[in-house]
């Protein structure tokens, strides 16, 4: 988009912006000859340059012509003022927006540089056009070698040869296709899945069986040169968990939870008594998220009340911890936020006091893990619903509201699971578990109460010093209340 209400350009004004030019390395000897051309009087054909808006801020970038730039820079004001001015042409008239226009400004930029006497180096070409490259889909990616050598003026099977072009393009496919994979194992359908990723609806199943296939050639692989999964996520790219949920095909519960069992200090792969500690939150469940708690809830939670196949829905997902969890554990999962994370495809964006999306019907686990009011407010987005930003009472409201339509969205026989801690603000606490045990049991039946500690070491120094200081505890429970769906 541009937008003519431009001022005039000085050639002290113009900059180099890196994600535009295509030239990494300067060539001194050239600026140095440049510069004392101009001091014997050379004419110098014009730079071209670009007025572009990035965040509300103008810049004159260069688009051809760095060298030229340079070396007047290196003139004194004496020399400038004798010199022959060397002219400035902008490529396109107005102000272009840079995110907008960033494709065609790399590509015009190195059309430039391509022309003339000091051609751009062939590794400078490769990097941009794997720039190029990364910016598309891969649906977008199809045919961009052709289109690259066409703009160019180069042969297509010298882009093809270019190595970066080609990882670039193959990790963008297998990003794609491990997302495909994500949402199939979570239960979304072909039609879902089309909408989401970008791929037609009749290749979905397709793809899926190829990644399928990929996955058992990896983790054969990977087998046979003694390498854990967390090497072959690095190596390939692909999640942990999508990884493990192909390595446990057809696997008992028990075998999964050995994933998370340390035995150094268990003897079960599972949680025995209802005080679950976990001193960290395992890395492979879930990103980092406010608020987020441990994946290992989620699997233990799974492990008692579900089943493998079974539907379980989170609807206010965060970082996915539950999402992951689902996975490792065999089970289907939809999960929503009203704020996700930019990167969680498998994260639909929903605000839950709207009540449940109709394809979390006939759900056999809901799993709830709000924010604890405003214990973490501020980490939060201002959203009007956001239950952080609520008043107390509304947010009673709201949690009474979403209790009643799990109500409806849970199976009769499921079960809701909520976990819930005080907020604190200094030595005051709100304990919200007693009010919301109540209005959990309006519509179900009470069938477990948890206790999930904090880890000691999660406390704020300054909040340690300040209970120290002033005579208070802190608070480290958070209870895990579990109801059923009777009938
Ligand atoms: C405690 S965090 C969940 C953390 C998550 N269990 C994890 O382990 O990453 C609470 C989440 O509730 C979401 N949330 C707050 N109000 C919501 C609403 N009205 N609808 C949907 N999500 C909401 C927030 O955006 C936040 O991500």
């Amino acid at each position: 988009m541009s937008d003519n209400n431009t001022e005039e350009v000085k050639l002290d004004d113009l900059v180099k912006d890196d994600s535009i030019y295509p030239r990494k390395n300067i060539s001194r000897k050239t600026v140095e000859s440049y510069a004392t051309a101009l001091r014997a009087g050379a004419k110098f054909p014009s730079i071209t340059y670009q007025q572009v808006r990035e965040n509300e801020e103008i810049k004159a970038v260069i688009i051809d012509g760095l060298h030229r730039k340079l070396a007047w820079d290196k003139l004194s004001e004496e020399e400038k003022d004798e010199a022959s001015k060397i002219k400035l042409e902008p490529w396109k008239k107005g102000i272009l927006d840079k995110e907008e226009s960033l494709e065609e400004l790399r590509i015009a930029s190195v059309k430039f540089n391509l022309q003339h006497g000091d051609r751009l180096k062939e590794t400078d070409l490769e990097m941009q056009c794997a720039r190029i490259v990364e910016d598309r889909s891969p649906r977008e990616i199809r045919g961009i070698k052709k289109e690259l050598a066409e703009q160019f003026e180069v042969t297509k099977s010298r882009i093809s040869q270019m190595k970066e072009v080609t990882k670039k393009y193959n990790q963008k496919v297998a990003s794609r296709d491990s997302k495909i994979y994500k949402l199939s194992c979570l239960g979304c359908t072909q039609k879902e899945i089309s909408e989401k990723v970008d791929i037609n609806q009749p290749n979905v199943s397709k793809n899926i069986r190829k990644f399928s296939a990929k996955l058992s050639n990896i983790l054969e692989i990977g087998e046979d040169e003694g390498k854990s999964i967390s090497e072959l996520s690095d190596d390939h790219g692909i999640d942990e968990p999508i990884l493990w949920h192909k390595k446990l095909e057809g696997k008992p519960d028990i075998e999964r939870g050995e994933l998370f069992f340390d035995p150094d200090e268990d003897e079960y792969p599972f949680e025995l008594y209802n005080l679950w500690r976990f001193s960290k939150c395992d890395e492979r469940l879930g990103t980092k998220w406010p608020g987020n708690v441990p994946g290992q809830i989620a699997v233990n939670l799974l492990y008692y009340y579900t089943e493998q196949g079974n539907l379980v829905v989170d609807p206010m997902a965060g970082g996915g911890s539950t999402v992951d969890a689902c996975l490792v554990m065999g089970r289907k999962c939809r999960a929503y936020d009203i704020n996700p994370p930019d990167n969680q495809v498998s994260i639909q964006k929903h605000d839950i006091t709207k009540g449940f999306p109709t394809e979390a019907d006939d759900a056999d686990f809901i799993f709830l893990d709000p924010p604890y009011w405003k214990q973490k407010e501020e980490a939060y987005d201002e959203e009007s619903n956001n239950l952080a930003s609520l008043p107390l009472d509304e947010f009673y409201d709201a949690c009474g509201e979403i209790f009643r339509s799990a109500f409806s969205t849970l199976k009769k026989g499921g079960h809701i699971g909520m976990i819930i801690g005080p907020t604190q603000e200094s030595m005051k606490i709100k304990d919200h578990v007693h009010v919301l045990y109540n209005l959990l049991k309006e519509e179900f039946d009470f069938t477990n109460r948890i206790i999930v500690p904090y880890s000691t070491q999660q406390a704020q120094a300054y909040d340690v010093a300040d209970a120290e200081k002033k005579q208070y505890m802190l608070k480290v429970y958070r209870d895990l209340l579990v109801f059923e769906k009777g009938g």
